[in-house]
């Protein structure tokens, strides 16, 4: 029998329904952002009226779960979720994730903070046994950005500010990203407590202390569940 070969995009599709068998009725769900969550929020219409709405990690897939007759509520307006479904830029074995590939990375957080359980989708590329290979976006106020990048050289990762058309980007919340390459991390937790604490740091890209509970793994044999 020969074993099914997918494109990376319709791994995405895959993970992307698969993570509505977690989706609870009558509830509002943790929506994340980027091109697996996408395929996600395409699945999503087809049950939107059995769910109350959703609460969203970003101007980008606000809008798409607007454009698909999704209700959305701002973060403020619940007290917990069931489950938050995002995608990750890479995850490790214990379900540990770098995050912010798509600059979201704050507001990700935040609702995965709200969310009793993480279900992280994606494709089997984003798979590592040690962070760090993927450049580690770090959200900063844009004042702290060259002494970050200094303060990330001492452990030896290289830091350049994120831009785009020319100018550095800037965030949904207003502020700039720093993507740093050549880090090994080993101890994410460790890793997040210490970076966190940097002046200027608003958000770090290693999420440990909000890591996935569940991993919808798209592979050439189909979905694996990872469970953490
Ligand atoms: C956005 C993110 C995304 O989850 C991450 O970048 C993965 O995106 P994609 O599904 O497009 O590979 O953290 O800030």
């Amino acid at each position: 029998m020969s074993t099914p070969t997918f494109t990376q995009d319709e791994l995405k599709t895959l993970v992307g329904q698969a993570a509505l068998q977690y989706v609870v009725p009558g509830e509002v769900v943790g929506v994340g952002t980027g091109s697996t969550v996408n395929k996600f929020i395409d699945a999503l219409a087809s049950m939107k009226d059995q769910i109350k709405g959703a609460v969203s990690s970003s101007v980008a897939s606000t809008e798409r779960l607007q454009a698909l007759g999704i209700p959305v509520f701002d973060a403020t307006e619940v007290q917990s979720l069931s489950v938050y479904i995002d995608g990750a830029d890479e995850i490790d074995h214990q379900g540990h994730m770098v995050k912010g590939g798509g600059a979201a990375l704050t507001r990700e957080k935040i609702v995965a903070a709200l969310s009793k359980k993480f279900v992280c989708i994606a494709d089997e590329s984003k798979l590592v046994d040690t962070l760090g290979a993927f450049p580690l976006p770090v959200e900063v106020i844009p004042m702290s950005s060259a002494q970050i990048i200094r303060q990330f050289a001492a452990m030896s990762g290289a830091g350049k500010v994120r831009m785009k058309d020319g100018q550095p980007l800037v965030t949904d919340n207003g502020q700039h990203i720093v993507d740093v390459t050549g880090l090994k991390i080993t101890d994410p937790v460790a890793f997040e407590a210490t970076v966190s604490q940097w002046p200027g740091v608003v958000t770090v890209g290693v999420f440990a202390y909000q890591k996935a509970q569940v991993c919808l793994l798209g592979t050439s044999a189909g979905v694996k569940t990872l469970e953490f």
